[in-house]
């Protein structure tokens, strides 16, 4: 890396920030294309306004935003992406005339982490699994992307019904469906796709999974966790078991950084470099697959 008078910045505002993975793809992204441009992670304690009127002043290029700032962030952008706007969420900052333009490359990332592995959302019917922020934004992708059906299963009902009344009002059709996790044998009869955006089966707590019983997972042809650690959750293992494909999200973590580096740099990152920097990730989570 050879900084000088004409290195660009961006960076990542959050608290906590110190674990993000975001640097190690942004930075060899930007070695590798030849690019001069740096990212270094801002710890913002509060007073995010002003963090981000800061970054403008200081000539940031562009930044992401990870927790607790996602939603408070829209109050201080000049603009929103369409996508984020219906989602309430924004993780990528990008430079404009006045001020900052927000994205969410969490969901357009989730997105191409899917295409990278074959995974259709139009027309398909899908279960998604939990009804916190993460099920909620994936809720909005799914039906974004033209999902013919969304079954939302969730312990507390109310809150998938919240996200199904939502969803369904703001994306004007009846696309999304709530269900208890109990409800599984009132599915359709044939096999779908299932994301897992709950945060069962998150290390330290590995181990486990919202549904455990066979009879669920023989309706799944592939599985998507949006854990990364482990990289083998109990949620996989079950798909497999029931000869179904299953994946972690270490690849929409990849693409939500590729796809922020992409908008701030005017560039196409390629598959073949796409992978390389996953390589990279792998290696620094020791993750093997
Ligand atoms: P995030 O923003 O990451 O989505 P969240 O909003 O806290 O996190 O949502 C966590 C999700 O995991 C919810 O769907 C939650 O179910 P409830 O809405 O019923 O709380 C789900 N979850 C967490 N622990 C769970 C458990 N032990 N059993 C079943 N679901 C669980």
């Amino acid at each position: 890396m050879n900084i000088n008078g004409k290195t660009r910045t961006c960076g990542l505002i959050g608290k906590p920030v110190e674990h993000t993975m975001s640097p190690v793809i942004h930075n060899t992204l930007a070695e590798e294309l030849g690019i001069n441009m740096v990212y270094v992670p801002f710890l913002v304690e509060e007073n995010l306004k002003d963090a981000v009127q800061g970054a403008y002043a200081l000539n940031l290029l562009g930044m992401n935003v990870t927790v607790p700032y996602k939603s408070e962030v829209l109050e201080s952008l000049v603009v929103c992406d369409e996508l984020a706007k219906k989602i309430g969420a924004v993780n990528t900052l990008v430079r404009e005339e006045q001020g900052y333009k927000g994205y969410n490359t969490d969901m357009t990332g989730l997105y191409r982490a899917m295409k990278s592995y074959g995974i259709e959302i139009e027309g398909e019917k899908i279960i998604i699994l939990g009804a916190g922020g993460a099920a909620r934004a994936v809720a909005f992708l799914c039906l974004s992307y033209g999902a013919e059906k969304v079954y939302i299963l969730n312990r507390s009902i109310e809150k998938a019904k919240a996200i199904a009344t939502e969803v369904n009002e703001v994306m004007k059709r009846e696309g999304i469906i709530a269900m208890t996790l109990e409800d599984y044998s009132r599915l359709p009869e044939e096999k779908m796709l299932c994301i897992q955006a709950t945060s069962v089966g998150l290390a330290p707590n590995d181990g486990d999974a919202v549904i455990t019983d066979e009879a669920f997972y023989k309706r799944i042809h592939t599985g998507y966790d949006l854990i990364y650690r482990p990289a083998n959750t109990r949620f996989m293992q079950l798909v497999k078991e029931q000869g179904g494909k299953a994946y972690h999200g270490l690849k929409m973590l990849l693409y939500q950084g590729v796809e922020a580096f992409e908008l701030w740099n005017q560039v196409t990152v390629s598959e073949e470099l796409a992978d390389k920097v996953y390589e990279v990730m792998k290696g620094v989570m020791k993750i093997e697959e």
